[in-house]
């Protein structure tokens, strides 16, 4: 195996795209590719407005493609109306896709429930009219804690239906995280479930919802609708709490869509920036399904006879445009699984492949390199046991693939059959933007390749002037693309500031670093800001440091990321407290203590994998932490950089003992 990565390294391996996938794909070949992109070059309007025009159901056709009166506020077929939920599920009703099944959803424990379009489209419909009876509208949020379910796509389907913007908030957050975000958005309406079921284990979600709601300013709630996934007890407040059950139950199975301008938000998404609270990215309604079906049909290659499988929980945008949206809009089979990796046991995935037929794969760097690990210390589960001959596709996404995950996946997932598809993209994208296409595209392990059609990707220095082939710069996009973020939620400044500053003639700032190669494929360099990127999820040193020093215990904090052979990223704390310097024991205890405070605080992904204890934190002498030193003693590396501008430089030793 190694030989054979090296040799990819040294030789600059590349994999030219298989001929079959090149004579079938919705886009064919390099020349397909090009006609595209010149299309879209010569005039991006037309361009984009004949694909939504082509790709939509629009109940008024818009007549302006994009307004950019008030850039970089963009707005997209504003003045067209559609509906999502209509072009996910009602389009396919008078086709022989409405008996198709839309969602073949496998619980922990095995159980699968097969989900035709026609009955998803009716219990959509129920649900939505059960919240409309309640007096819910367009424009209101809901915000949804729920397991991976089928439950939870319908929930989100039933908001976009009725135009009622839904705000998913990851299981995994605590309390404290779903609070802070139903207060952002200003919920009226929280979708959650009794408990979810991961690994064999029943983990309450009720209860942070509860919570939440005890922590102030949320009195604008006035119902938590619950769906019943275990029938574990649950505290219930008569009047505000709701069974999803009672909610649908003697709703009639139709519920008219309603119509929605293009531009009308579909959901908020928090996520991380480099300073201040997660920010709410804002979508819009025509853009971002025009860019979640076409990349479907793109890069996925969507078929009717596809089962496609994307792993992702819908509490991040993968799991919003690759489960929630686009497969439906694309008519696709897929999976959708409760449950984890790794049970009951690590072979879990490759089964799933082998029983469900699944023909394209999309998962993360992280489930792929913890995977690797697990098929070497148990052989019998490695994926080279199943019989996965159903594979055409795979998919990789939220971090850099390095080259020898990705030979794992090619060889071993793959067979050396199936292209894999290192999609680049961010919550504010709401889409792929950088992706190799299956039919079109050589592929070079670790490099996204090439931006699709319509997208202007470029690598700029600080001036916005492009740099040479094979200089890092800033990732950016040179013209806007409807599936892109509109503001930031509340706060219109911060959207300004945070992706197009003004020294980068008004282009989109990615907050990634990168460099192209001579045949102009990216590299993705990884985040330019204090961004953190675990296991494919984002998270601020800020949000981390603040739940820290909100201990008792905890005087000042400093969080930075070293690279982790899993997770790609790990979380190295450095604390100083407001005692004295624990020492054995005690330090274990107190580290144990912070790890499970932050992981009350945020979340489990959240926790520090490190923590360090020291007196005080490296500072210059004007009080400014110095981060790019904790990354080199995080590292476990010697500092040999100058140290003179720090005011206590013996500090450094002191931070270099793990507890
Ligand atoms: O740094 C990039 C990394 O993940 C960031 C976006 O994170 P998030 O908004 O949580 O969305 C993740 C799922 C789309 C990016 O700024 N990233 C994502 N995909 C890749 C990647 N880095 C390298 N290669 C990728 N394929």
């Amino acid at each position: 195996m190694t030989t054979e990565i090296e040799s990819v390294l040294v030789e600059n391996r590349v994999f030219p795209p298989f001929a079959n996938l090149v004579k079938d794909a919705n886009i064919s070949g390099m020349e397909g590719y090009r006609a595209l992109c010149d299309e879209a070059e010569r005039s991006p309007l037309e361009f984009w407005g004949r694909l939504a025009r082509e790709n939509l159901v629009w109940d008024k056709p818009f007549a302006t493609v994009l307004d950019e009166s008030q850039a970089p506020f963009y707005k997209w077929f504003a003045d067209g109306e559609m509906n999502v939920s209509a072009n996910c599920l009602d389009r396919h009703l008078n086709t022989p896709t409405a008996n198709k099944t839309a969602i073949i959803f496998e619980a922990d424990d095995g159980q699968v429930e097969h989900v035709s379009y026609k009955q998803l489209h009716a219990r959509v419909c129920e649900f939505a009219n059960g919240i409309k009876a309640l007096g819910y509208k367009a424009g209101q949020r809901a915000v949804i804690y729920m397991p991976m379910s089928v439950e939870a796509v319908v929930a989100m389907q039933a908001c976009a239906r009725l135009g009622i913007i839904h705000s998913v908030v990851f299981g995994g957050f605590s309390s404290k995280s779903l609070h802070e975000r139903i207060v952002d958005v200003g919920a009226v309406l929280v979708i959650t479930a009794d408990e979810q079921v991961r690994g064999g284990k029943k983990i309450p979600l009720k209860p942070a919802v509860d919570e939440a709601l005890t922590m102030g300013s949320c009195e604008a709630v006035s119902h938590v609708i619950v769906y019943r996934r275990t029938g574990g007890k649950v505290a219930w407040q008569e009047g505000r709490d709701l069974w999803m059950h009672d909610v649908t139950a003697k709703q009639p199975s139709t519920c008219a869509p309603v119509s929605l301008s293009g531009e009308h938000p579909l959901f908020i998404l928090y996520t991380s920036g480099s300073t201040g609270k997660p920010k709410g990215v804002q979508h819009a309604t025509a853009g971002f399904l025009l860019w979640s079906l076409l990349t479907m049909k793109w890069t996925f290659d969507a078929k009717d006879s596809d089962v496609y499988w994307c792993t992702a929980d819908v509490g991040w945008v993968t799991g919003h445009t690759y489960v929630a949206y686009g497969p439906l809009a694309a008519g696709v089979t897929q999976v959708v699984f409760e449950g984890t990796p790794t049970y009951p046991d690590v072979g879990r995935f490759w089964d799933m492949i082998e029983r469900h037929k699944v023909s394209v794969f999309y998962t993360a760097p992280t489930a792929i390199r913890s995977l690797t690990k697990a098929a070497e210390a148990a052989p019998q589960f490695h994926p080279r046991e199943y019989d996965l001959s159903s594979l055409r596709i795979l998919g990789s996404v939220g971090e850099p693939i390095n080259p020898e995950a990705w030979m794992w996946y090619y060889t071993h997932v793959g067979r050396e059959h199936c292209p894999v598809l290192d999609t680049w993209w961010q919550t504010e994208t709401g889409a792929h933007m950088i992706s190799p296409l299956p039919g079109v595209t050589p592929l070079k392990p670790g490099s996204c390749t090439l931006p699709l059609p319509g997208i202007a990707a470029a690598v700029v220095d600080e001036a916005g002037d492009d740099v040479e082939r094979g200089t890092g710069g800033f990732l950016v996009m040179k013209r806007p693309w409807p599936a892109m973020v509109r503001t930031i939620w509340g706060d219109p400044e911060r959207f300004k500031k945070s992706y197009f500053p003004p020294e980068l003639k008004g282009y989109y700032l990615a907050g990634d670093g990168a460099q192209r190669d001579t045949d102009g494929y990216f590299w993705i360099m990884g985040r330019i800001d204090d961004v953190l990127n675990v296991s494919g999820h984002r998270l601020g040193t800020m949000e981390v440091e603040s739940a820290l020093v909100s201990h008792e215990l905890v005087a000042e904090a400093a969080v930075v990321g070293r690279p982790d052979a899993t997770t790609g990223e790990a979380i190295v704390a450095f604390v100083v407290l407001k005692r004295s310097l624990p020492e054995g024991a005690e330090a274990k205890a107190i580290a144990k203590q912070l790890r499970d405070w932050v992981s009350k605080e945020i979340g489990p992904i959240a926790k520090p994998k490190d923590i360090r204890f020291g007196e005080n934190l490296p500072k210059t002498r004007s009080g400014k932490i110095m981060r790019r030193l904790l990354r080199v003693v995080a590292k476990g590396e010697k500092v040999t950089q100058d140290v003179s501008t720090l005011e206590n430089p013996q500090i450094l030793d002191q931070l270099s003992q793990s507890v």
